[in-house]
């Protein structure tokens, strides 16, 4: 993983002078804090299987009858690792929020399995379930709507708490939450502070801060950047890159930026339709990408030397991404594929290896669920 570059926390467009001062002496430490280190794999902390979310459409008004179901998650398959962290990319409406909102219990799975620690998570409700969501925590994308404006930055980091007050007793919570805005490069003296009096990126900190409350061990993070300047984004990523050091947490990265994934990801899946379509290192998947969703993807990163721009095989998808209540048989790529033949109208390719890369000692060697798998040059500049 690379360093992303550091820029000053003024560049933030400030609503007022005073918020300048908050970040501190972190800061610094941050501009260090990427560090190259291979992740060991010991058995994964979560197991995703064959999870499917179909939200159903019904007509009529006081006599609801369903007429057909958005396939928003078809069968998506995954492990999460301790420490590392799986990047999750693809168009919007392919299903990585809903797939997020799965792994935090936030919908209910209409089949599939998650296993957490080898327990699996969509049947248990209840003590159980509270049980396991402290260890499961979300960052969110907008940190503008997603924190409350009538309350004190305490109150909302501290909220949490009244849920589980075995981890901060009432007399301490102060302290505790005084603590996670240092964490998180905040000054502490701002815990009566509302939401409105800090920037964007200081509000995603105080985001990052509520969701370590309670000492998770993994956090869902659904595009904690994407709504804020390129300099910012700089330094809520070195942040949480430090923070994951830390405290040894394990990240699900969603996000359309395909450079940030890559620079933060250890693994990378890339959805498409409500399916994975490819999944592998950040190496795998952005120097040997075998799937052509993913090619396509790639080859449409814009490319900042003029020389590679033009002699780039840029992959044009031709139609729009189909509806996911009505997707395509075989396939779901194929009516947008330029490789596609009667097998991917036929066959639903499978997320495996590809057996022509099977024991072979190549980089091709991931997942990939297409039926003629292989790799082809992409000029990647993610
Ligand atoms: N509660 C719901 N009821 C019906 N359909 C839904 C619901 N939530 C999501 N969907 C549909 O499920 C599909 C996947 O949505 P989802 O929000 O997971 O996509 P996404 O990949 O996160 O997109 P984006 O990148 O735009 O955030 C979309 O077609 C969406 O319209
Ligand atoms: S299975 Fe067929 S349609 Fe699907 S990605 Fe592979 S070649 Fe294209
Ligand atoms: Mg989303």
């Amino acid at each position: 993983m690379a360093e992303l570059s550091k820029s000053d926390e003024s560049q933030e467009s400030t609503p007022n002078v005073s918020e300048v001062e908050v970040v501190d002496a972190h800061s610094e430490s941050e501009a260090v804090a990427a560090i190259e280190a291979p992740v060991e794999r010991g058995e994964p902390i979560l197991q995703v299987r064959n999870l499917v979310k179909h939200f159903p459409l019904t007509q009529g008004i006081l006599f609801k009858k369903q007429v057909g179901a958005v396939k928003a998650v078809d069968g998506v398959s995954f492990d999460l690792y301790q420490g590392e962290t799986l990047g999750i990319v693809g168009e919007s409406g392919c299903g990585k929020s809903t797939v997020a909102k799965l792994l935090m219990n936030l919908e209910r799975a209409t089949a599939g399995e998650i296993f957490y620690k080898g327990q699996d998570i969509t049947r248990l409700s209840g003590r159980a379930m509270k049980a396991v969501r402290r260890n499961i925590q979300m960052v969110f994308q907008d940190p503008y709507t997603s924190l409350n404006p009538r309350m004190t930055v305490g109150d909302i980091i501290g909220e949490p708490f009244d849920i589980h007050p075995e981890v901060a007793p009432k007399g301490d919570r102060r302290r505790k939450v005084q603590d996670l805005l240092d964490v998180v490069g905040l000054n502490p003296e701002y815990i009566n502070r509302y939401p409105h009096q800090f920037s964007g990126g200081q509000r995603q900190r105080i985001g990052i801060a509520r969701g370590l409350a309670l000492n998770p061990e993994i956090i869902v993070c659904d595009e904690p950047v994407s709504a804020l300047d390129v300099s910012v984004q700089a330094q809520v990523i070195n942040l949480m890159e430090r923070l994951q050091d830390e405290f040894n947490l394990s990240y699900i990265f969603i996000a359309h930026d395909l450079s940030i994934v890559r620079h933060i990801s250890d693994r990378v899946g890339v959805m498409y339709l409500g399916k994975m379509a490819e999944i592998g290192t950040d190496e795998q998947i952005y120097d040997h990408p075998t799937h052509p969703y993913t090619q396509a993807l790639l080859s449409a990163v814009p490319v900042p030397d003029p020389d590679a721009r033009e002699h780039r095989d840029r992959i044009i998808l031709t139609g729009d991404v189909p509806s996911p209540a009505n997707p395509p048989s075989g396939c779901r790529f194929r009516t947008r594929c330029w490789k596609a033949e009667d097998k991917c109208a036929e066959e639903v390719p499978l997320l495996a290896v590809p057996e022509r890369f099977s024991g072979v000692d190549t980089p091709a060697a991931h997942e990939s669920a297409c039926h003629f798998a292989e790799e082809k040059d992409v000029v990647n500049a993610a």
